[in-house]
Parts: structure tokens; sequence; C-alpha cells
């Protein structure tokens, strides 16, 4: 693992940039890095995200993407996951809310997940492989994502959460509970602070 200097793209490196650590495969863009960063093969951070506004007339405009990632310090993004970039840094449209990705200190992503735009993972987080985190949702801290589950957009998840393997999580989500099934119900307590 090793970093290029034209794998960066409009990058930000908060911390000592000699402790990220970035496969030559990976691409970064439009992100604001902390330390001890890991990011490895075909890791792809601050792709443009699928956002389309419908017309009066049918087609479909895109709203562009102009916002940023944030990467907390010990954040691990394994193979070929990818973290949209925010649609826009701030900014409400339409009375919805459009803000930057974070992905906060510790939280550890597995292979294949994708992390949509405006999307907040608090601290010490796992996302295990093939997950997909629909736009703008917020995922707690301690949380633990079962593989192959999906999270709905705009929806938020509490604290100390594990979330089944194959879930669909469609509904907000209290603190410390374990949920899973297709609709996703609370199940039990989760004891496992
Ligand atoms: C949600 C989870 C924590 C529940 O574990 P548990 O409390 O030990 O539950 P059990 O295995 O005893 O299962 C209880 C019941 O729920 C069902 N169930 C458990 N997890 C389920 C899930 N994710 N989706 C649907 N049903 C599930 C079981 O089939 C069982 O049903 P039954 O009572 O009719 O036999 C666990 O199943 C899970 O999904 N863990 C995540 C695994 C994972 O993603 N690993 C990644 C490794 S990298």
């Amino acid at each position: 693992m090793y970093m290029r200097k034209k794998q960066f793209k409009d990058c930000v490196f908060r911390g000592d940039r000699h402790t990220i650590k970035a496969h030559s495969t990976a691409i970064i863009k439009h992100a604001d890095l902390g330390d001890n960063v890991r990011i490895y093969e075909f890791a792809l951070i601050g792709f443009e995200g699928f956002q389309y506004i419908r017309q009066a007339d049918g087609t479909l405009i895109s709203l562009g993407h102009t916002g940023r990632c944030f990467i907390g310090n010990n954040v691990s993004i394994h193979q070929h996951s990818s973290v949209g970039r925010g649609i826009r840094e701030y900014e409400v449209i339409n009375g919805k809310i459009y803000r930057n990705t974070v992905i906060m200190d510790n939280s550890k992503i597995d292979s294949y997940v994708q992390v949509g735009h405006g999307v907040i993972i608090h601290e010490s987080t796992l996302v295990c492989a093939g997950v997909i985190i629909g736009g703008h949702s917020e995922i707690g801290s301690q949380c633990y994502i079962g593989e192959g589950a999906n999270i709905r957009n705009r929806i938020k998840i509490g604290d100390n959460v594990m979330i089944g393997m194959g879930s669909n999580v469609v509904s907000d989500i209290p603190d410390n509970v374990v949920v899973w099934g297709n609709p996703a119900r609370v199940m039990r307590d989760n004891k496992f602070h």
C-alpha cells in the first residue's frame, strides 16, 4: 500500500499526510482526511452521486455535486467501497437539507460498501461488506451493520445499534437495540456497549 500524488484530487490533509496509507488503485477526490486513514484496493472516495430532478417535461437534470467528504482519524475503507461526495457543503433545496458526507473517527468500512452522498457515520461504527447506505442517512456511534443490509435514504439510526445481515432498514431506529428483517424491526436491546 502506498500513495501516489495523482490519486488525490482536491484533497485536504488535516493531520500528518504521511500517516495516510492508500493503495495505488484507490481514487480519493474532494476529501478532507485525518490521520492514520487506510484506503484499500479500488476504493473510491468522493464520487459524484446519483441525484436527478425530474422536469415538467419528464427530462432528468442532474443537480451536480459540489460538496465534500470528511474522513476522520483511524478510519479504514476496504476494497471496492465507495463514498459519495456531498451534493452541497450545506444547503436547503426544495425544503431538503443537502450536506457533506462524514465518516467520523475510528469507523471501519468493509468491502463493496456504498456510502451515499450526505451520509454521516459517527465514531467507531463497523459497516460490514455489501451494505448500501442511502443518501443523507445518519448512523450513530458504536453501531454494527451486518453484511448486505440496505439502509433507506434520509433516516436516522441511533448509537450502539446492531443491524442484522440482509436487513432492509426503512425507518428511524432508536439507540441500543438490535434490529433485523424486511422491514427491519426492533428485536431486543443491544447489551454490548
Ligand atoms: C442479527 C443477529 C445479530 C441476530 O443474532 P442472534 O440474536 O444470535 O439471533 P439468532 O441467530 O438466535 O436468530 C434468532 C431468529 O432470528 C432469525 N434471524 C437472525 N438474524 C436474522 C437476519 N439478519 N435476518 C432475518 N432473520 C434473522 C433467525 O433465523 C432466528 O429465527 P428462528 O427463531 O425462527 O429460528 C445476527 O443474525 C446477524 O445478522 N449478525 C450479523 C452477521 C454479519 O453480518 N456478519 C458479518 C461478518 S463480516
